[in-house]
């Protein structure tokens, strides 16, 4: 065989293995046990008005932190649009919710369920309870910051 075909038939099947990866990946089964299996349970205590000071514009040095957050600990059952995944879609989440709703939902998501009419009409809706992340507040303050940007604040 000439090693051109050799080169193309690498090239290819490369291209394919790649592209067989996106495919499963979204159709990958999310077992939120297995997410969450190895995590102690840190209960945070409620972020009360005035604790949260939202800046305009958006603080850049959240903006990096917010994502690999995301991308570690929420991309799993969140997407950035309105498709719905595990959870809701991100996009136009910091419009129908206030920021400090949001806040305890990231960092309090018991209380949250237990108290808010709110969290449990999206229980309701979605099947599933969204489990706790271990998420600080400082954290979930720099996660506020990059959904504010997905919805296109500046
Ligand atoms: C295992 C799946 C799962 C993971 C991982 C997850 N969530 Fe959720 N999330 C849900 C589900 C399910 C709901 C809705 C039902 C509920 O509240 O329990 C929800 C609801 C929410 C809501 C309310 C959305 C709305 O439209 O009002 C926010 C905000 C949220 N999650 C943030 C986060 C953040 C931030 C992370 C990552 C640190 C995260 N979630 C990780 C499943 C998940």
């Amino acid at each position: 065989m000439k090693p051109i075909y050799a080169v193309l038939i690498l090239v290819v099947g490369i291209v394919l293995i790649r592209c067989d990866k996106g495919v499963k990946k979204d159709y990958k089964v999310i077992d939120t046990q297995e997410l969450t299996k190895n995590q102690p349970e840190v209960h945070g205590t409620e972020v009360k008005e005035g604790e949260l000071q939202l800046t305009n514009p958006l603080k850049e040095e959240y903006l990096a932190t917010g994502k690999s957050i995301y991308d570690l600990k929420c991309s799993a059952c969140h997407r950035l649009t309105e498709e719905k995944l595990v959870g809701p879609g991100w996009k136009g989440v910091t419009k129908r919710r206030t920021p400090l709703w949001i806040m305890n939902m990231i960092t309090n998501v018991e209380m949250m369920l237990e108290k808010d009419e709110e969290a449990q009409k999206l229980l309701e809706q979605c099947l599933v309870r969204m489990p706790n992340q271990n998420v600080s507040r400082e954290e979930a303050r720099s996660i506020i910051e990059y959904m504010r940007k997905n919805d296109g604040e500046q």
